[in-house]
């Protein structure tokens, strides 16, 4: 297996090192190879990301990703977007779990408002939100795949205000009942609150790219931030894995962000490969770190970044010897 490491910026450098020591004590036969990608290689090249370093990421068994700073260029466009959209990686997945809660956010992930139709202008400015029948139908039918080895499935939209809406919730619908999966529909502002109103209410939810990255990041709330929360972006021929949050400038080189959500990615990664029990054993190697006190400062410990890695590095080694 031949998997890309690409750190990017700022806390990357940092969350995604002790990642991959992880993966390489579980999985030896892992080959592991780097791509430089973002803002740095852009201050440096003028490009974040080159033509080569994408057929790299598409030689690749699996990309672990860590967050990308956007230069601040008016024409710039997103390393991340590039490669989901290159890559065709259609489902951002994104796992919710802790006390209480335990749902998943499925965004769509190459459309929408994402879609890169748009222009500045003097005096006004235009981003198109383009939804396509093929988009809403994989989407759904993933989240529907999931749903049904889960319990129900929510459609977050704006169909009241929005057409391109009143047509993915359509689309939505359709697939649930093809798959004979529990459905109901709600409007996004409303679930993004009632999300932390009644968190145990929700298993699988299906939305649009950017009502997706919102509500993720809202969901984060429930349970303990963004230094906990990962994040798989799935298509037919390629997967890429990822912490929900960025690059974090204002804790980059500090030795203090949280290395859970990198590695939690890491875990997912394992799981798409197929190596369910080693997924397992990152997941409880971080839990069992935590249960022994040792946390980093967003969840009110003292350990910095790299402590807090070594901690769970012994206690995977406590778990698999040998590996
Ligand atoms: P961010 O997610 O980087 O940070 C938001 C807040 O959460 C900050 O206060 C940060 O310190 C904190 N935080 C994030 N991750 C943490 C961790 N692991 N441990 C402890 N605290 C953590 O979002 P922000 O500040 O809006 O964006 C920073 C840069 O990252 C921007 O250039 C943005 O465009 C980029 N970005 C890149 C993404 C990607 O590459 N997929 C995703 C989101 C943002
Ligand atoms: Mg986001």
């Amino acid at each position: 297996m031949r998997i890309a490491v690409v750190e990017g910026d700022g806390i990357g450098h940092e969350v995604i090192p002790p990642t991959r020591d992880l993966l390489a004590i579980l999985r030896p036969d892992f080959e592991f190879f780097e791509v430089e990608a973002g803002y740095g290689k852009w201050q440096r090249t003028g490009q974040a990301i080159t033509d080569d370093d994408i057929s790299a990421l598409r030689n690749a068994d699996a990309i672990l990703f860590g967050a990308i700073t956007t230069p601040p260029a008016r024409d710039y466009r997103s390393v991340i977007l590039r490669i989901r959209k290159e890559l065709d990686l259609y489902a951002n997945v994104r796992p919710v779990k802790g006390t209480g809660v335990d749902l998943i956010v499925v965004r769509e992930n190459t459309e929408g408002l994402y879609s890169g139709v748009e222009k500045i202008e003097q005096d006004s400015a235009c981003t198109v939100r383009c939804i396509t029948r093929k988009g809403s139908e994989r989407i759904s039918r993933y989240a529907c795949g999931l749903a049904a080895r889960r319990r129900t499935l929510t459609i977050g939209h704006k169909a009241n205000i929005l057409k391109s809406d009143v047509f993915f919730r359509d689309i939505c619908f359709a697939e649930a009942e093809k798959a004979g999966v529990p459905v109901r529909e709600c409007y996004i502002d409303a679930l993004c609150l009632d999300i932390l109103l009644h968190p145990s209410q929700y298993d699988v939810i299906v939305t649009t790219n950017l009502f997706g990255d919102i509500l993720s990041d809202v969901a984060a709330y429930l349970v303990g931030g963004l230094g906990l929360l990962p994040s798989a972006n799935i298509g037919e021929n390629h997967s890429l894995f990822e912490p929900v949050h960025g690059s974090a400038p204002d804790i980059a080189g500090r030795d203090i962000a949280n290395p859970i959500a990198a590695m939690r990615s890491g875990s997912m990664l394992l799981a798409h490969l197929g190596d369910h029990g080693s997924a397992a054993l990152v997941d409880q190697a971080i839990e069992q770190t935590v249960l022994k006190g040792i946390m980093t400062r967003d969840l009110g410990g003292t350990a910095g970044t790299r402590v807090f890695s070594r901690g769970v590095r012994e206690e995977l080694e406590r778990l698999a010897p040998g590996r």
